[in-house]
């Protein structure tokens, strides 16, 4: 099957990050947002278990095409997941030394899904799966970034650096699953299939870990903090459904979405300023500064 997206390699580049989380980090990384601390810190960790997986199935997906501009696509595609989850993996590892009990079981549950998808799934499930999951986190990219002043203004520059650049990074490589399940794959029927099996086997493992984590830390039975929470759902959902709606239409193609300017100009930023570490006063800046 031959498809020729239009895709410039040049786009995507690897980079070697390296935050640098403070000697007195806290699980609730912002304390204004506890809630939301705890999401991120859900999603962050499935990124030592999501990524390799996706990782996997691109690679397999590499031995099945030898069309060059796909290759290099699905190359500079792996080179950006290998190091989102390499910084999460630290991130976590200091979650984990905080003393939370929940996250070593959360991880448990993660590593047995992601190893039970790779051992047992068809590849045309786990291809579906790493498209559905690509075009939700582009959504949410799109979300994070619109709404990084009410989310992270008040957080730790590390933990908000991280999670501002792997959606960056999430934003620059749009395509790449995208262009791999259209050459190997195509079908509209299994696309949307993989976006309802990422979207809610994702949502359902985060609701599992920060659920978790707001017990540990006394907040899941504080009313304050439930009603804190459903209204930042809320908050999230009405900026992400549209977004996510979007992807359902037949046509769906991620180069219809325009990158917001704010992950253009941090890309462009790139090596000449140190973005893994945002200066948090001027977050609403409509380009992103360096400390
Ligand atoms: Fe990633
Ligand atoms: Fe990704």
């Amino acid at each position: 099957m031959a498809w020729t997206g239009l895709f410039d390699p040049r786009r995507m580049t690897v980079r070697r990050m390296n935050f640098r989380f403070p000697d007195g980090l806290r699980g609730l990384w912002n304390p204004a947002r506890p809630e939301f601390s705890h999401i991120v810190n859900a999603g962050s960790l499935a990124m030592p278990y999501l990524e390799p997986y996706l990782i996997e199935t691109m690679r397999q997906a590499r031995a099945k095409t030898d069309d060059p501009t796909l290759i290099a696509e699905i190359d500079l595609y792996i080179g950006q997941e290998a190091a989102h989850f390499r910084q999460h993996q630290r991130f976590n590892k200091r979650l984990a030394e905080l003393g939370y009990a929940s996250v070593p079981q959360t991880e448990a549950v993660l590593k047995a899904d992601y190893q039970r998808f790779a051992r047992e799934r068809s590849f045309a499930f786990n291809l579906a799966y790493a498209e559905g999951f690509e075009a939700m986190a582009l959504a949410i990219g799109h979300m994070l970034i619109e709404d990084r002043e009410y989310l992270f203004g008040d957080g730790d520059p590390a933990v908000a650096s991280l999670i501002l650049w792997h959606f960056v990074e999430e934003i620059e490589h749009k395509c790449a699953t995208y262009d791999v399940f259209k050459a190997l794959d195509g079908r509209y029927h299994a696309r949307i299939r993989g976006l309802l099996h990422a979207t809610i086997h994702i949502m359902a493992r985060a609701r599992l870990g920060y659920r978790a984590l707001m017990i540990e830390d006394g907040l899941w039975s504080d009313w304050r903090s439930r009603l804190a929470l459903y209204g930042l759902l809320l908050r999230i959902f009405a900026r992400l459904t549209p977004r996510l709606l979007r992807i359902l239409v037949p046509g769906y193609d991620p180069r219809q979405v325009p990158d917001p300017d704010w992950a253009v100009a941090w890309w462009r930023q790139h090596g000449e300023a140190d973005l893994g570490q945002l200066d948090m006063a001027r977050i609403a800046d409509p380009v992103p500064v360096a400390a």
